[in-house]
Parts: C-alpha cells; sequence; structure tokens
C-alpha cells in the first residue's frame, strides 16, 4: 500500500520534487495526492502538474482570519485522506485550527539545527552568523509539528553541515538543499516503513 502524501509549498518546490522523483523511483512506498500552495506564483505547482498531480492555489481570503482559513485548508487537504502532510517550504504558521485534524501526520523541513535560526531565510543568517563567527555549523532538521512553534517539534532527523572556508552564501546554500533533498525523502521512508512515529517520551 502507498502512503498517500499531501505537500504544501510556498515556492521553488525543489524538495517536493525529491519527493516526486523518490516515489517515482519507488525509493519511497507513497504517492503525493495533492500538492497545495498558498502562493499563486509557486513554482511548485508547476513541478505538481508535471508529474500528473493535482495541484490547488490555496490563498486566504479577504478579511479571513488565521483560524478560518487553517480550518477551511484542514479541510481541503483532509478531502485527500492524507497518511502525512509534509510542510516542504510551506512559509506560513499553521495554527492549531489545522494542526488538530492531523496529529504526529504533520512533518516540516528546516534549513537549520533543532532550536537554531526558525523561521524565514534560516540558511542566509546562519551563513551571518558564521561570518560574525557566531557559529561553526548549521544544518538541516525534519521534525514533527505539533503545535504553533515556529520550526520547532519532535526532531526526526538531523544533519549537520560545517561551514567550508571562503565559501559563497550561493555555495553554502547549495550544499543545505542537497543535504535536505537526500535527508527528507530518507526521513520519510523510515516513517513510512515504521509505520509512523512512536512517542516514547513516556
Ligand atoms: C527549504 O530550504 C526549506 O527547508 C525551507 O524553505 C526552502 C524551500 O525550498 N523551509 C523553511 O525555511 C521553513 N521555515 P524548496 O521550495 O525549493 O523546497
Amino acid at each position: 500500500m502507498l502512503a498517500r502524501l499531501v505537500v504544501l509549498v510556498s515556492g521553488n518546490g525543489s524538495n517536493l520534487q525529491a519527493i516526486l522523483d523518490a516515489c517515482a523511483q519507488k525509493r519511497l512506498p507513497a504517492r503525493v495526492v495533492a500538492v497545495v500552495s498558498n502562493k499563486a506564483d509557486a513554482y511548485g505547482l508547476v513541478r505538481a502538474h508535471l508529474a500528473g498531480v493535482e495541484a490547488m492555489y490555496f490563498p486566504k481570503s479577504d478579511g479571513e482570519s488565521r483560524c478560518d482559513y487553517d480550518t477551511r485548508l484542514a479541510a481541503y487537504v483532509s478531502s485527500y485522506s492524507p497518511d502525512y502532510v509534509i510542510l516542504a517550504g510551506w512559509m506560513r504558521l499553521l495554527s492549531s485550527c489545522f494542526l488538530s485534524h492531523f496529529p504526529n501526520r504533520v512533518i516540516n523541513l528546516h534549513p537549520a539545527l533543532p532550536g537554531a535560526f526558525p523561521g524565514t531565510h534560516a540558511i542566509e543568517r546562519a551563513y551571518t552568523a558564521w561570518q560574525r563567527g557566531e557559529v561553526d555549523r548549521s544544518g538541516v532538521m525534519v521534525h514533527l509539528v505539533p503545535d504553533e512553534g515556529v520550526d520547532n517539534g519532535p526532531v526526526l532527523a538531523c544533519e549537520e553541515i560545517f561551514f567550508q572556508e571562503d565559501e559563497t552564501l550561493a555555495q553554502f546554500e547549495a550544499r543545505v538543499h542537497a543535504v535536505e533533498h537526500r535527508l527528507l525523502v530518507e526521513t520519510l521512508a523510515r516513517v513510512l516503513a515504521a509505520g509512523g512515529w512512536e512517542d516514547e517520551s513516556g
């Protein structure tokens, strides 16, 4: 049985592409059943079309509250009966009005180590911190999204990436994305093989 994935994106969708490729190559026992974007011009929507996957631009209406939008989004996503909802560059905070519908089933990718540089532009902020001598590494993490905390939650996988002498931001960014594409797929494969995520904290 292939797991059903709904992937939420806001931009380029290179991580969505990594998932689509892994599904097509049977490295991931899953199928992307829908891609949703809160941005009309997200290239991730094009990637979905090209892969023959349903793609939906899902904007917030004028005057709509965060909870009303999240409830509407949850209903839309639920209509695809997903086993997991993957936030692959989804740059909008989800409230409990969304998350309560998918307990332990929303997985986020973030280009930094746990607790470091939450929010937007994490790669650039880590690079700046390195240039100032404040850090010698950053990384990538994949985690569950239990609540409204920003890029925070039980860590499923993380990988450190050390800065290399004289590297440019573009070079560092490319290395981060390469790790993301691999780590996201590996982690999803592991979660699916385990039949889900068990909270072992007692
Ligand atoms: C990725 O680097 C992802 O980790 C990041 O957005 C980028 C999306 O790239 N997510 C966050 O910063 C979440 N706070 P993509 O659209 O090419 O997959």
